[in-house]
């Protein structure tokens, strides 16, 4: 097997709302992982339109995930940051893609079936394709480590899935054209942490999502501190005190929720936080939180604040970005023509 240099990509759609489940299940990884890595992290705005988003709203959500990567520490001089529709060569790349993915592989992705819901018929072709485009992003830079939420794991599946056919199907091209045994790397998924799947406020059996129509379901990363101590105040308990191991609290998917939400904005174990907090009642413990997040949370949402009052800055943030981006995505794209057989 071909030996790949280490690269992480990842990817947030600006499809608004962005909330305290994208925040600890992905971008404060993002920041992380700069430490030691290489990192390219891209604003997915072709994915945002495979169901109908406003053009205006569009732009304007694009440049606030931008704001909160930098809010949050990402260092769009040292890795790389920008938005998928400056670098065509995602799209060119998900054709081929396309053409090595199975119409049975894509039936199978549940957030395909969730997303289109019963009306299939009306689902735009990119909803259904979607993950094609999504290893295109992941495979133009031939990235290595992607670091997601649990609710992305099945796509990189798919990823790792259409890296292995490709690679086999065209096998003997790409020996032939001198480019190793394997061109795609098999991509590692980055699940990890108290906060893959961060939960509803409003009810611990479903995931903290943008779409929810409860405003009081998530912490949006604009929430000024009064409404996050609002919204932690009214979220979905259960009457008992926590309890001091990890078999009980699993019983109780709301408690276990707040415990994750703690254990990840103070980058513990929720067996630490038990260790703290056992016996308390949700009295104690819910303020104890919203001192927390606001803590955590109020610098980077005024951080926003300031950046997005620039949207020129933030826009020329992003044409680098995509500079950058596009000579690796070329590369990758060039390699590719070659090995299928298109004439360059
Ligand atoms: P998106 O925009 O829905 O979400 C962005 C990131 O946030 C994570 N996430 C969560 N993590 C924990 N708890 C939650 N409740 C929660 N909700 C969302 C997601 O797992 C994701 O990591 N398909 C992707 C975007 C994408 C992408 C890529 C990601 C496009 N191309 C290439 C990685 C690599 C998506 O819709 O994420």
């Amino acid at each position: 097997m071909t030996d790949f240099p280490e690269r992480v990509f990842s990817g947030v759609q600006p499809t608004g709302n962005l909330h305290l489940g994208n925040y600890l299940g992905a971008i404060k990884k993002f920041v992380a992982l700069q430490e030691n890595h290489n990192c390219i992290y891209c604003v997915v705005d072709m994915h945002a339109i495979t169901t109908w988003l406003d053009p205006k709203e569009l732009a304007t959500n694009t440049r606030e995930v931008t704001a909160a990567f930098i809010a949050s520490g990402i260092d769009p001089e040292k890795h790389i940051v920008f938005n998928q529709s400056q670098v065509s060569e995602h799209a060119e790349l998900a054709w081929i893609f396309n053409c090595v993915a199975r119409m049975g592989w894509l039936s199978r992705m549940t957030q395909f079936k969730d997303k289109a819901g019963k009306t299939q018929e009306k689902a735009s072709v990119g909803l259904f394709s979607y993950p094609s485009l999504m290893a295109a992003d992941i495979l133009a830079y031939r990235a290595t480590h992607v670091p997601v939420g649990d609710d992305q794991k099945q796509h990189l599946e798919l990823t790792r899935d259409i890296a292995q056919k490709f690679n086999n199907d065209f096998g003997p091209s790409i020996k032939e054209k001198g480019y190793g045994e394997a061109f795609f790397p098999l991509t590692e998924p980055l699940i990890e942490g108290p906060a893959t799947r961060v939960m509803s406020l409003r009810d611990g059996s479903k995931k903290m999502s943008k779409s929810d129509p409860s405003d009081l379901s998530r912490i949006v990363l604009t929430d000024d501190p009064d409404t996050i101590a609002k919204k932690f105040r009214k979220a979905k308990t259960d009457p008992m005190p926590l309890p001091d191991n990890l078999e009980d609290l699993k019983t109780r998917p709301e408690a276990e929720n707040l415990v994750n939400i703690y254990a990840a904005l103070s980058e513990t174990s929720k067996e630490a936080v038990l260790a703290d907090y056992a016996g308390f009642e949700f009295s104690k413990f819910k303020p104890a939180l919203v001192e927390l997040a606001v803590e955590k949370l109020a610098p980077i949402s005024s951080e926003m604040h300031r950046l997005q009052a620039d949207p020129g800055h933030i826009d020329k943030i992003l044409s680098n970005g995509a500079d950058r981006a596009r000579v690796i995505a070329r590369e990758t794209l060039d390699a590719v023509k070659d090995i299928v057989g298109f004439i360059r």
